[in-house]
């Protein structure tokens, strides 16, 4: 009697996908149509876009034959006359189902109170000279959330020119910048000289700004020392401490506006933001552009001490960071996870203007990764 000896087929068809073994023994299956539109030659290497269209084929994608290659899997598609070149090492990054790894998806790292000292700084004229600078700079942002940018030119263009290394300014309702210092009008309590409540800003908006930028161009007033937290830090903490208030707080939007005569901007925000982790990623405060809660009022009991628990948890001097901004600098932070405000000032008693604009996270995540990350095209 012949016993014939075959080894375990390396590629096996079936009706949806087929199925492989990986160099390392792994056995992983693939879809058809995934293989068909992320055939390598689906995409322009000038554009770097994917020009080839999965909606104009006439029949599913079904593969007639397949087999390795060297480092490649070759993929012969009935009906049509294409073979697909699929090199092995892309078929093991997606192989799990996982998410494509993102350089920048670093930790956070929460912080306290004592932080000024250990905070991320920065050179404005080195960040201007070194990319590898920009890198390491954006990376504070995403990990601590705030640094500092000093030897700021005394200039509207320095902080422009600061900003653009990390993205476009970004415009809110009130324009690409704005002037933090005593208006005679004042539409803001920032533009006063009063006390200014840990807040995040621009609630309002549908979409509030990601990244903010404070450049102090003079401070020689008394009293307005700089108050920063970490609303991670302490989001983290209250999680321990009040899981149903967490739970309110994370799950229940509230109306932020934003109204004067020629504007009324109205959004709902939560006031802890989780990430597709389940982990905090941030939050959106503030009681001077809190609107009237317009929830059912039974849910208030609940809901209300939550938020003022928090709230009191938020100024705690465990968690607060004080420290006084001085000329040429620059404080740059997480618009969604540091709040930030200031104790109030004497107006007469000399000069405090802070000069601020913003850009965006995905646009810093982007820069961040174009700097540090290998790409799908980069060569
Ligand atoms: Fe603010």
């Amino acid at each position: 009697m012949n016993v014939m000896q075959t080894a375990t087929p390396a590629v096996s068809l079936s009706e949806k996908g087929l199925h492989v073994i990986l160099a390392d023994g792994q056995q992983a299956y693939f879809n058809y149509y995934w293989l068909r539109d992320n055939c390598p030659t689906s995409f322009d290497p000038a554009t770097r876009e994917r020009v080839f269209d999965i909606f104009h084929l006439d029949q599913p994608p079904r593969a007639e034959t397949a087999a390795f290659d060297g480092d490649a899997l070759m993929v012969r598609w009935q009906g049509e006359d294409h073979v697909t070149r699929m090199p092995v090492a892309t078929l093991a990054l997606y192989a799990d189902g996982n998410r494509r790894p993102d350089p920048a998806d670093l930790p956070r790292q929460a912080w306290y109170a004592d932080h000024y000292p250990r905070m991320a700084r920065f050179s404005q004229p080195e960040l201007l000279a070194d990319r590898g600078k920009v890198s390491a700079w954006i990376e504070a942002m995403i990990v601590d959330g705030v640094a500092l940018v000093a030897d700021m030119p005394d200039s509207d263009a320095g902080l422009t020119e600061t900003a653009q290394l990390i993205g476009q300014v970004r415009p809110t309702f009130w324009g690409s910048y704005f002037d933090v210092r005593t208006h005679i009008k004042p539409t803001n309590l920032a533009y006063t000289a009063k006390a200014l409540e840990l807040h995040t800003d621009t609630p309002a908006e549908e979409v509030a700004p990601g990244v903010q930028f404070l450049h102090c161009r003079a401070n020689s007033v008394e009293g307005g020392g700089n108050l920063f937290a970490d609303g991670v830090a302490v989001a983290n903490d209250f999680r321990a401490i009040d899981p149903e208030g967490f739970r309110l707080l994370s799950s229940i939007d509230i109306p932020f506006y934003c109204e004067h005569d020629g504007y009324d901007m109205r959004a709902r925000q939560r006031v802890i933001e989780l990430d597709d982790k389940n982990e905090v990623s941030g939050l959106t405060i503030s009681q001077h552009l809190a609107d009237m809660f317009d929830l059912p009022q039974g849910l208030l009991d609940d809901y209300y001490p939550a938020f003022c628990r928090f709230g009191k948890m938020l100024q705690d001097p465990r968690y607060v960071m004080n420290f006084r901004i001085k000329p040429g600098e620059c404080i740059t932070f997480d618009n969604h996870r540091i709040v930030h405000g200031r104790a109030a000032y004497s107006a007469t008693s000399g000069e405090r203007y802070l000069r601020g604009c913003y850009t965006d996270r995905a646009e810093m995540r982007s820069t961040y990764r174009a700097l540090v990350g290998e790409g799908r095209f980069k060569t």
